[in-house]
């Protein structure tokens, strides 16, 4: 029974990164464990704004530029879950794409505040790999590195 549990969260957690793939790295989704007030249990509290949101509803995470969704788990029991979404890593540092400072609007809700770059020609941005942690096997490959 336990076993059921745990490959319920592993898969809620695979969802997620599926979504990050398809989105293609312009924004970013990760779930974790929601805020719960100890009088205000069942809803999600959004520190950003100071108050409860209901399951099933996003609240904007500025000054931040994000969106969270409260979201309950598949598991049982079900847990209240947090679905952040950011605008993920920054692009690798290119001399020839610059911060778009006349199309980023850092005060737009999410997803219109996140940054946007223009390149030269045939310029292309590359995204630094997702830090995920990694596995057990790639930690001990990271230590087989002079
Ligand atoms: C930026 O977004 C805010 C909120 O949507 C809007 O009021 C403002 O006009 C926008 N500014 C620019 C320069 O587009």
């Amino acid at each position: 029974m336990k076993y059921l549990v745990v490959l319920a969260v592993f898969a809620l957690a695979f969802a997620a990164e599926e979504k990050k793939k398809e989105d293609g790295g312009k924004t970013f989704k990760r779930l974790i464990p929601a805020d719960v007030l100890r009088d205000f249990p069942g809803l999600c509290f959004a520190s950003t704004r100071c108050a409860t949101v209901e399951p099933g509803n996003p609240w904007d995470l500025a000054p931040f530029c994000g969106r969270s969704t409260c979201v309950i788990s598949e598991d049982e029991p079900p847990r209240l879950l947090e679905l952040v979404e950011d605008c993920g890593p920054l692009p690798l540092a290119n001399p020839k794409c610059k911060l778009d400072t006349e199309k980023t609007n850092k005060t737009a809700p999410f997803p219109g505040c996140c940054p946007i770059f223009t390149c030269e020609d045939g310029a292309k941005l590359e995204y630094p790999e997702l830090p995920t942690p990694p596995p057990e096997s790639e930690t001990k490959e990271e230590e087989k590195k002079p």
